[in-house]
């Protein structure tokens, strides 16, 4: 089947067999691989993109559902040399250790910071609960989403992950 799909602001036109996945399309046939594959089950969150401005998980659906879609990849996220306000928050805060979970994460914020662009520190866990990470405990993640947001996260600093709220998405040790 023949698909067209608007991805990081250029038209792709491809035959794809029907059952080909949108996050096989995006490695596999764009070479885009910057989408990462954690588990296959909708369960990581590591294949989330931007889907007509919505975050999805790339696994989760057919390339042919999404003919005529603009799509968002974290290739596609800077403005030429100029990162993307949630990517330098990550890299300030230091919301991500190996990265594999990063490129999900970050779309999966900007998704949440589209329809929430002021945040609390729950309303970040909540939004981002679908998306997994092994290695950062969340606390960093979180911080960056608040930043990312224009909101100060010294207050973050000063109290145990998870103390101020019941914890929604996985969360570190005390310190
Ligand atoms: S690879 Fe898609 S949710 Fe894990
Ligand atoms: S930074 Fe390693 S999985 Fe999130």
């Amino acid at each position: 089947m023949q698909v067209t799909i608007t991805v990081n602001g250029e038209e792709r036109r491809h035959d794809v067999e029907p059952r080909l996945l949108l996050v096989q399309y995006l490695r596999e046939v764009l070479g885009l691989t910057g989408t990462n594959i954690g588990c296959d089950t909708s369960s990581c969150g590591a294949c989330t993109v931007l889907l007509d401005g919505e975050s999805v998980k790339s696994c989760t659906v057919l390339a042919v559902q999404a003919e005529g879609s603009r799509i968002t990849t974290i290739e596609g996220l800077a403005e030429g040399d100029e990162w993307h306000p949630v990517q330098v928050a990550f890299r300030e805060q230091h919301g991500l250790q190996c990265g594999y979970c990063t490129p999900g994460m970050v779309l999966a914020a900007v998704s949440l910071l589209e329809e929430c662009p002021r945040p609390t520190e729950r309303q970040v866990r909540e939004g981002l609960e679908g998306n997994l990470c092994r290695c950062t405990g969340y606390h960093n993640i979180v911080k960056a989403v608040l930043a990312a947001s224009g909101q100060s996260v010294a207050v973050l600093d000063t109290v145990r992950p998870g103390a101020v709220h019941a914890p929604t998405i996985g969360e570190g040790p005390a310190s």
